[in-house]
């Protein structure tokens, strides 16, 4: 493979080998970190620390539950994580009351011109009393307390509500802003001892939701101006998973079942497998289902494994899940050749070579070095070591600049853009460097082999507006779900693309080591970057309905959404979901499609879960019998998706706008697709009223590979209730 996207812009940081969830049949002693969960904790009296301890006790063979037992889950949900051997972990896997026992996998990670471009602006109305009482969580590689933008002027006590602490570790202080910190890890050693964060990436994320606004932000005079959170009056609550790119399962769970104790309003998850994972094996649905069960929704990004189809690694249906897009700020760097011909690249990478010129170097000219044609440039990477300082290296494969940096390269070309499968974001470089595309570099291979002494300079970076269409970036995880097909993934989109927020002093801008700049901003992208956009204006509405449930805010998102274009979106609503957010349409929804506890009960009945794995999950005595016929394609979602040549629908929404409203139904669908919504007006009496509507959606020819886009809005003249209608 050409390109890979390891370390750039934590984008893909190394993805750490999954452990399989198969049972190895050799029997051994070695033993490993397993997750056994045990669903919703009793209501009745119940000790869960002794409860896991005594299952501990009857299957563990040669330690004490003391030693084995590494988290016990016991403040929001039940269960606990214990290092097992495979015969004592096949044990548990048959007793009563557990859902699931699975190996705690390592995960990975998946900034602000972003607000204004939506059309936020800083002066946008606020209610400030109010916003001073929202508490994000934060699930990351931690923050920098330091930063500008968590200082805690202005501030008053944290809100009653909060039951949290400030465990971060030894050095760490938090503020009237940052109220709440801890940390996670298996490790007990002076490296995992605290919520600091050395990497950046919860700093980066942490300050896009509610950073202060703080003005002259840059990376080395690069995406100059102010940096703000979505909610800069909210408080900050982080829970620290992640170790450089290490966010371990067990721990991630253990954060969820703190935070939800703790009183987080809302939690944003920038962090995720590669594939999605059925809902009581995912830790992250699993913590976001117990969440939503105290009204708090988590947000999180849709992961960085597209474009290819069924991509999205966040599916279960009570998360919010983002997909990332661009905004009209782009980078360019451009490259001088011989003094003369200029050509613009992209990439972020601020440094001033003040217009000197260095000597040019292809490494793929065996005339060069000992390289034949058929090692191609290659065989250079052998040769990094000779020669490079002073001197501009071309590459026609993605090199990260590490080998150049070390050996004091001056700067580096990468010529092959064009065929890069990602090539629509800029990377972030630790030396000056630009990526071409492939013609500007044919052309410079051509100057350089046909002069005697090439050279070149490479300009600092520049920031530029590009006013064009919305467009979801190459790596965001595209649907269909791969779980349940018939709910719609990602929900929506969000900026993600090279996106300036920040950042910690530790963490290298570029990611590469040896990278040694102190950055206080940096500039990223990834579905990371816009999953904090989401949970940003999650934040933002609930400051206006305080007491609205997960799914009434996640539908005002949807619902108001900007839409994006199918024509310039190869996946259409597979890639955006139901479009780009648009936070200030989404405090006046007029329309709610809410979806409760007992709603996700019935579609986990509907999809095969048991009444007795139901029961254990929520607490409650449900019973999926009620439930026998139903469709997962009935929960009350604010999108529709079907796959088959006929669907029904069954929605109701729910009036949050005008008492006394009149909406009806308008469908935008293309000719291959036929839409019938019965009853096609709605009236309404009261707020809060509910109302029932089918939609029939039925294709006249049998697609493809196609994606047809179809729409229903619901409009009282005032309001545009939109959900995207997918057939496929
Ligand atoms: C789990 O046990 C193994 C020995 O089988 C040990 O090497 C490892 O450090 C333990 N892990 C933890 C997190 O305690
Ligand atoms: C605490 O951490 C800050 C930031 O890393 C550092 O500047 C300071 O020296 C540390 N203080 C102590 C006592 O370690
Ligand atoms: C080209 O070089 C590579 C490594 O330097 C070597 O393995 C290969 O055999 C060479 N091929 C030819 C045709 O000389
Ligand atoms: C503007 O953005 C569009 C779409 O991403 C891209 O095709 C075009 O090249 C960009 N223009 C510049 C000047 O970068
Ligand atoms: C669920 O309901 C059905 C019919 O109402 C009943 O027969 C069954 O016993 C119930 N199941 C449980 C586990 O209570
Ligand atoms: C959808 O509903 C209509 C009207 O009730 C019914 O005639 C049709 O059979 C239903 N289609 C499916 C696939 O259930
Ligand atoms: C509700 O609206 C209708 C039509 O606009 C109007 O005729 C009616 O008087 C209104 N009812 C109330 C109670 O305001």
């Amino acid at each position: 493979m050409a390109e890979s996207l390891i370390s750039i812009s934590l984008l893909s940081v190394v993805i750490s080998t999954l452990v399989s969830i198969t049972f190895c049949s050799a029997s051994t002693d070695d033993r490993k970190v397993y997750i056994v969960y045990m669903g919703a904790l009793p209501q009745n009296q119940y000790s869960p620390l002794a409860h896991h301890h005594s299952i501990l006790q009857e299957v563990l063979q040669h330690s004490l539950p003391s030693d084995a037992l590494i988290h016990s889950y016991k403040r929001s949900f039940n269960g606990f994580a214990a290092n097992l051997t495979d015969r004592e972990r096949l044990k548990l896997s048959n007793m009563e009351g557990i859902l699931s026992v699975f190996p705690s996998r390592k995960i990975k990670l998946h900034t602000t011109r972003s607000w204004d471009f939506m059309g936020f602006k800083s002066n946008v109305k606020r209610i400030p009393m109010i916003e001073s009482d929202v508490i994000v969580g934060v699930i990351d590689t931690g923050i920098w307390p330091e930063a500008e933008s968590f200082n805690d002027e202005g501030f008053g006590p944290p809100p009653k509500k909060w039951k949290g602490s400030c465990q971060g570790g030894k050095n760490f202080t938090c503020n009237r802003k940052l109220i709440g910190a801890r940390f996670y890890s298996s490790l007990k050693d002076e490296n995992h001892n605290s919520a600091r964060d050395t990497m950046g990436h919860g700093t980066h994320t942490a300050s896009t939701i509610a950073g202060n606004q703080v003005s002259g932000a840059s990376l080395n005079g690069l995406g100059q101006g102010t940096t703000r959170g979505a909610v800069p009056s909210a408080r900050i609550a982080v829970y620290k998973v992640c170790w450089n790119d290490n966010c371990e399962d067990a721990g991630i769970l253990a954060a969820f079942d703190d935070a939800i104790a703790d009183g987080v309003d809302i939690l944003s998850v920038s962090l995720g497998g590669d594939s999605a994972v059925e809902y009581h094996f995912d830790p992250i649905s699993i913590g976001a289902f117990h969440a939503m069960q105290k009204g708090i929704l988590t947000s999180q990004s849709a992961g960085n494994d597209g474009p290819s189809r069924s991509s999205v690694a966040s599916v279960a249906p009570w998360k919010l899940s983002v997909a990332a897009s661009n905004t009209d700020r782009q980078y360019i760097t451009k490259v001088i050749l011989g003094g003369k011909t200029t050509f613009v690249g992209k990439s972020v990478s601020p440094f001033d070579m003040k217009g000197k010129t260095f000597p040019l170097v292809d490494y793929f000219d065996p005339s060069l070095d000992s390289c034949n044609q058929s090692s191609g440039r290659l065989c250079a990477q052998s040769h990094l070591g000779t020669g490079l300082r002073g001197k501009i290296i071309m590459h026609n494969y993605l090199s990260l600049g590490s080998q150049e940096l070390h050996e004091k390269a001056a700067g580096m070309i990468i010529d092959k853009l064009t065929e890069y499968q990602y090539n629509d974001y800029c990377r972030n470089f630790p030396l000056p460097a630009s990526m071409l595309n492939t013609e500007d570099g044919e052309t410079i291979i051509s100057y350089a082999k046909k002069t005697k002494n090439p050279v070149a300079t490479i300009l600092k970076t520049e920031a530029i507006r590009n006013a064009s269409s919305l467009v979801v970036a190459s790596f965001s995880g595209r649907g269909p779900n791969a779980i349940t097909k018939e709910i719609l993934k990602p929900d929506i989109s969000a900026p993600g693309v090279e996106i300036l927020a920040a950042w910690s002093p530790e963490g290298a801008p570029s990611g590469v080591p040896g990278d040694e700049r102190v950055a206080q901003f940096n500039i990223l992208s990834g579905t990371s970057m816009a999953c904090p956009h989401a949970t940003g204006a999650a934040a933002y509405v609930k400051t206006f309905h305080p007491d609205w449930s997960p799914s009434a805010i996640k539908s005002s998102l949807m619902t108001t959404a900007f839409s994006m274009k199918a024509s310039i979106n190869p996946d259409a609503d597979l890639a955006y979901g139901a479009g780009h957010i648009n936070p200030i349409k989404a405090i006046n929804p007029g329309l709610v499609y809410e979806a409760l506890e007992s709603d996700y009960l019935k579609m986990l009945c509907n999809i095969g879960y048991t009444t007795k794995q139901i029961r254990t999950l929520s607490g409650h005595n449900s019973n999926c019998s009620k439930h026998l016929n139903g469709s997962p394609r009935d929960l009350n979602y604010p999108s529709m998706i079907s796959d088959v040549a006929e669907a029904n629908f069954t929605r109701t929404v729910t009036n949050v706008g005008v008492a006394n409203s009149t909406y009806t139904a308008k469908i935008t669908s293309p000719p291959t697709v036929k839409i019938k919504v019965t009853p096609e007006v709605l009236s309404f009496k009261s707020l809060n009223e509910k109302k029932s509507f089918v939609v029939r959606a039925s294709r006249k020819v049998p697609t493809e590979s196609n994606i047809f886009s179809a729409s229903l809005v619901w409009s009282d003249g005032i309001h545009h209730v939109r959900s995207p209608i997918v057939v496929y």
